[in-house]
């Protein structure tokens, strides 16, 4: 159900009569109540065209749109605007048609094939902040994606290939040869990747065996890709904890690493070659780029190949991009990271579409993310400097939900508060994460996030089970609770309303790879949920049999939606807090 869809047909049908049919169909939700529910503001502009008296324009409109029975008043206030307000009769038939709906009255869309390239990190290291919000903004597209009918393909893009590896291997071999086992070895891949570096800056002749390293395995030398997959094994394991305590669906399936693209280098620089896209440059081969020249008309210069024939973080991607379309059959990529690597994204995509990687239909949309920053407003760091671990960031949000649930009254078992802990620390830092706009920075504030004020998990989580709580009180099953819905008060009506907007907040997020729209969304239903529950009472006793149904009806769908949207989300919802 697409409200402003429906609406938005009724009104270009209503200009088509008005010989109009080009002109814009701006249909907007109302800011107020007063306003209706929804606004048409399109009589202003059409006025400037047809030269006449807007108001008069705005009553030309009115007397054509057919609304039938979706709307029981509409009337033209201020400059033009036309205010609808919705029956609340239409509004009660179409909640009905929606409660219980698996699809909580989403229709799928046609389906696309799409990959989704996020989390990503470089095994050489720890995971960062920017691969935490690259994996909980991704998995929330790439769920949403597959709700919505998609055929959607993860793919994880570890960087686990690169000159530093050398270094890192031959200190590992060190300490393999010292017998010591590499899951403890590479415990802090940071600790590990710092002592390599110092060996390869100050131990004579380190950094030699460091490029025979490199040399060796770009040969493929069979001992040393070993000791590599040994490496990336451990490396990947890490992540995997990540991704168990953080419950996101990336699995080992979903790892297409850097390295999966080696044998495919060659030609892609072959076919850039043939069709004359890329061109030696002093001994490199690079791709020149008008596109994005300099304001005096110098071509941007794309690397594609090095001068000593090495290869780059770009020659990858362009395979990857063959790869996806070639093999996976992809219409629409999806790339989060953070924002400093667009130009490298816009540079890639033009280069893909000039050698006809892509085809002209396909979408290829790097998502970018602002930085997260300390309290301090700058780059998220430890206390002294040094890069957090991730795991021990979900740690510590996993113990402070416990300490606040210490302060608060309840006979839960400890168990109970041990699973508690994890949805709702887990829970917090997700979704302060996904609820804000993903293009800006923001500010990681345990407090903020962990406040059962203002738009967090816990709010919403609890919001939740206020809703279960009810159907505990009356000893109805959620399931089970087919009465049929009113709409009386407005708070109902607001509510109502509210629900129906799910679909195009849906589609929404997946057009803009924006999950913060849901979030947004879920926040606002459970403050209307919050006015609705003061205002309508429910189990008291003046409250009429069929009042109290509809009522626990409309309790039954927030809760289906709510619960619906947290899935979606990746947040936990529990039953009582
Ligand atoms: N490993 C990269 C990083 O940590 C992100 C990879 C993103 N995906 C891609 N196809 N380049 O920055």
């Amino acid at each position: 159900m697409n409200i402003q869809a429906i609406l938005v047909s009724r009104f270009k049908t209503a200009l088509a009569s008005l010989d109009a049919a080009d002109a814009a169909v701006p249909v907007s939700k109302s800011t107020r109540p007063e306003f209706g529910e929804y606004q048409f503001n399109g009589a202003m502009g059409l006025a400037k065209i047809k030269r006449c008296p807007p108001r008069e324009v705005a009553q030309q409109i009115l007397d054509a749109v057919e609304l039938g029975d979706i709307a029981d008043k509409c009337e033209i206030a201020g400059p033009g605007f036309i205010n609808i307000h919705l029956s609340a009769d239409w509004l009660a038939q179409q909640a009905n048609a929606t409660l219980h709906d698996p699809r909580v009255g989403v229709p799928a869309q046609p389906e696309q094939t799409i990959v989704v390239d996020y989390s990503a990190p470089n095994l050489a290291k720890e995971m960062h902040v920017g691969h935490l919000r690259s994996t909980i903004i991704g998995d929330a597209v790439a769920k949403t994606l597959g709700f919505m009918g998609h055929n959607v393909l993860r793919q994880n893009h570890m960087g686990d290939w690169g000159t530093q590896f050398g270094m890192l291997l031959a200190h590992l071999n060190d300490k393999l040869q010292a017998n010591e086992v590499a899951e403890t070895a590479l415990s802090d891949l940071e600790d590990f990747y710092r002592a390599a570096k110092v060996r390869f800056d100050n131990e004579d002749g380190f950094a030699d065996r460091a490029r025979e390293y490199v040399v060796k395995l770009q040969g493929g030398d069979a001992q040393c890709l070993a000791l590599w997959q040994n490496f990336i094994d451990v490396s990947i394991a890490h992540s995997e904890e990540v991704y168990h305590k953080l419950n996101v669906t990336l699995t080992r399936d979903d790892v297409m690493g850097e390295s999966a693209y080696n044998h495919d280098l060659a030609n892609v620089i072959s076919e850039l070659q043939a069709q004359g896209v890329a061109v030696e440059d002093a001994g490199a081969q690079v791709v020149f780029l008008d596109e994005l020249a300099d304001k005096n008309g110098k071509p941007a210069v794309y690397i594609v190949q090095k001068s000593g024939g090495g290869y780059l973080y770009a020659t990858t991607d362009l395979a990857a991009i063959r790869y996806r379309k070639g093999q996976l059959n992809a219409t629409r990529t999806l790339i989060f990271t953070d924002a400093r690597q667009a130009l490298h994204f816009k540079q890639t995509e033009i280069v893909a579409r000039k050698a006809g990687f892509l085809a002209a239909d396909d979408q290829y949309q790097h998502c970018p993310f602002g930085m997260m920053l300390g309290k301090d407003g700058k780059p998220f760091k430890t206390r002294t400097g040094g890069t957090v671990k991730l795991v021990d960031l979900l740690d510590e949000a996993v113990e402070r939900a416990s300490a606040l649930l210490a302060t608060r009254q309840n006979d839960f078992s400890a168990d109970t508060l041990t699973q508690m802990a994890e949805q709702i620390g887990i829970g917090a830092v997700k979704y302060a994460d996904l609820s804000k706009n993903r293009t800006t920075d923001y500010i990681f504030d345990w407090d903020a996030m962990l406040s059962f004020e203002g738009n967090t998990a816990p709010y919403l989580q609890y919001a939740f089970t206020r809703i279960q709580s009810i159907f505990g009180k009356a000893g109805v099953d959620i399931s089970s609770c087919d009465a049929v819905i009113a709409v009386e008060a407005s708070q109902e009506k607001s509510l109502v309303t509210k629900l129906l907007q799910y679909q195009d907040t849906l589609e929404q997020l997946v057009d803009d790879a924006a999950p913060h729209v849901l979030c947004t969304y879920l926040y606002e239903l459970a403050s209307l949920y919050m006015k609705f529950y003061e205002a309508c009472p429910i189990l008291k006793d003046d409250v009429s049999a069929e009042q109290k149904a509809s009522r626990l009806a409309i309790c039954a769908l927030c809760s289906e939606t709510m619960g619906h949207g947290l899935g979606l989300l990746g947040i936990a919802t529990l039953d009582k807090m």
